[in-house]
């Protein structure tokens, strides 16, 4: 892996660079969640397992294990099934940290290709209603596709620039774009890319974008209501300032994420790639009083 100097003078400084190095030089853990829209996770563990599949808890998510496995997890039959989505294990964080309920109106402002939707939708038993909104349409396609693979219900698509939504809801989502450097890990083409690509003026441009649409999250929240920010990014420009910004411009209240993990705390946990062997991930709790 070839490093810019300035991603490693700026990284040297957010954490220990040596234990960062060393955590992303290998390929993150594989990892599933169970579709408990279609299958407990028993019955899972035990289909899996037959086949000599390795699992082990994630221990921030009783429906998430890590999967000690070299074969496609994605052509197996159980996957086509829907009984499970291959799911990195800190992105099931978000929709933890919602508090859902079963009457909950929710709203997934970036939602493609639904991951958390699928998530929140089970977490939610398929009851209630989620709002799952993409902009890009190209993108559109491999939510829908996931939505109907995993039996999703209680959730409406729309094709829309989150920036132009309206209503109210009771919980709200924000994974918002970003530059993706928490998924700099492995020695892919991936990595060589984001790598490439790595540079401040992009992730000061989409700063500004996710400022505006952190904003007009909260705008869309109810009284009492929650919402989540999240990215796969470990600049402090899309994490920690992106929620400071929010906490200057509104009366919004900051939420300590109540979960079992070992993160760094400003604005929210962040977990870097050194602490599970996982991509790097940012999940902030706020609320509306
Ligand atoms: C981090 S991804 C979302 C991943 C998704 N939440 C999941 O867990 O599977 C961010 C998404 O936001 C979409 N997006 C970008 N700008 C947007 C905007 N202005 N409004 C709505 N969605 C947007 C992107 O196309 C992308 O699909």
């Amino acid at each position: 892996m070839e490093f810019k100097k300035e991603f490693e003078e700026k990284y040297s400084k957010l954490t220990n660079w040596g234990e960062y190095k060393e955590a992303i030089s290998k390929f993150p853990r594989k990892s599933i969640r169970v579709n408990t829209l279609k299958i407990s996770v028993k019955e899972l563990k035990e289909a899996l397992e037959k086949k000599s599949y390795e699992l082990e808890q994630i221990p921030w998510c009783n429906e998430g294990f890590w999967v000690k496995e070299r074969r496609d997890l994605a052509t197996s039959e159980e996957h086509k099934k829907g009984y499970f989505f291959i799911q990195g294990s800190v992105s099931m964080i978000p929709s933890i940290v919602l508090d859902l309920n079963e009457e909950d109106l929710v709203l997934d402002m970036c939602a493609s290709p639904g991951g958390k939707t699928t998530h929140m939708a089970s977490i939610m038993n398929n009851k209630g209603l989620i709002l799952a909104n993409e902009a890009i349409s190209s993108r559109l396609t491999a939510l829908i596709f996931n939505l109907q693979r995993c039996g999703v219900m209680n959730t409406i698509v729309t094709y829309e620039d989150a920036l132009k939504l309206k209503g109210k809801f009771d919980k709200i989502l924000l994974d918002a774009p970003c530059s993706a450097s928490g998924t700099i890990i492995g020695d892919s083409k991936h990595t060589e890319r984001t790598l490439l690509e790595w540079n401040q003026n992009t992730i000061l441009r989409l700063a500004k974008l996710q400022k505006k649409l952190i904003l007009k999250a909260y705008e869309l929240l109810k009284e009492n209501g929650v919402m989540v920010y999240s990215t796969c990014s470990l600049e402090p420009e899309e994490d920690e300032e992106v929620v400071q910004y929010l906490l200057d411009k509104t009366d919004a209240k900051l939420e300590r994420v109540n979960l079992d993990i070992k993160a760094d705390w400003n604005n929210g946990i962040k977990i870097w790639p050194q602490y599970y062997g996982t991509e790097g991930f940012f999940v902030s709790k706020i609320i509306k009083e």
